[in-house]
């Protein structure tokens, strides 16, 4: 089932005592499994956000259709399952953590008899549980984004939407979010998540999407990314000499990407056992024999630079 279908969606801003229109969404088609994580990459101003608002009815489309939990029940009534980490969120400074939780979980209609043990369960859900009674003008950036995740969290949503959840975070505090992120995906959940960070949804994401000045410019697996690579690179001990190298370019497309190092394009596996046996001959020693990866952003990279070219 998907959870989120999107049909040609398009979104045009246009300013109110102006006449200059901003494409936001160009038609976009989109449709979202069931239970995965989806990562949504693009530069900034690449629409990201947009979509997700439209998604919430918090912006509307000016054309096309969208729709949650394959309902075409009303989306106040879907907006019940969802949870929702806005970009650059802020909570009056004067609060505490605890009162955040509180607040905006009874606005997000969470059973006020429930409400005290919910408060306590995703505060210790995100590792803020000492954290409780602080005032937030004291919390890190760091912390306040682990607040707004408690936050999208206290409805206990079924489908999340998460605006650039670990912008400001350090590494370890991102690796951290990771792990919410996936215990949260193996109870079932749907996560939606907008990220610039592109090692971060490579690391975290099935699914990803790349949209460019609004318009889709990629969508599919992260793994498919991964498992096609046609790539090997074998590392050796010592140098390769260039009558080695030229006795194993008679047979096979091999090239040296350093002294001690050959990359292979592989029609075949048994190109990699070739140019072993022929190293092992010479007495060269193998260190690795390493798969190369297209990385996600090596795709991005390149996606971004074509639309780019195209529009030139
Ligand atoms: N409320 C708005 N009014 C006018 N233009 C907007 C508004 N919100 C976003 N935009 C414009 O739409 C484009 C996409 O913005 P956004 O969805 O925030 O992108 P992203 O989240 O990928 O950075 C940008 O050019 C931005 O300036
Ligand atoms: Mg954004």
């Amino acid at each position: 089932m998907n959870i989120i279908e999107i049909k040609n969606l398009t979104k045009v801003y246009q300013k109110r005592y102006s006449k200059k229109k901003i494409t936001a969404l160009n038609n976009v088609n989109l449709e979202i499994p069931k239970g995965i994580i989806f990562g949504l990459l693009g530069p900034n101003g690449a629409g990201k956000t947009t979509l997700i608002k439209i998604l919430l009815e918090i912006a509307y489309p000016t054309s096309g259709q969208t729709k949650l939990f394959d309902s075409e029940e009303n989306r106040t009534e879907m907006k019940k399952f969802t949870g929702y980490l806005p970009e650059n969120h802020k909570y009056p400074a004067y609060l505490t953590g605890e009162a955040v939780l509180r607040i905006f979980g009874q606005l997000g209609g969470c059973d006020y008899k429930n409400i005290k043990a919910r408060v306590s369960y995703v505060l210790d859900l995100v590792d803020m549980k000492k954290w409780a009674d602080t005032k937030i003008k004291k919390y890190s950036k760091g912390m306040m984004q682990r607040l707004g995740l408690a936050q999208a969290l206290m409805n206990d949503p079924k489908l999340i939407f998460l605006d650039e959840p670990t912008d400001g975070i350090d590494p370890i505090g991102r690796s951290e979010i990771r792990e919410i992120l996936k215990n949260l995906k193996s109870e079932g959940k749907t996560i939606f998540l907008n990220s610039h960070l592109l090692s971060e949804v490579e690391m975290i994401s099935d699914r990803a999407a790349i949209l460019n000045k609004g318009e889709l410019v990629w969508d599919g697996a992260v793994s498919d990314l991964t498992e096609n690579s046609k790539i090997v690179r074998i590392s050796t001990d010592q140098n390769i000499s260039d009558s080695v190298l030229q006795e194993i370019q008679k047979k096979y497309d091999i090239k040296k990407c350093s002294q001690n190092c050959l990359s292979i394009a592989l029609s075949e596996i048994k190109d990699v056992n070739y140019a072993i046996d022929e190293l092992r001959k010479n007495n060269i020693n193998i260190i690795s024999v390493i798969p190369e990866k297209q990385s996600l952003e090596e795709m991005f990279i390149s996606l971004i630079k074509n639309a780019e070219t195209e529009i030139k």
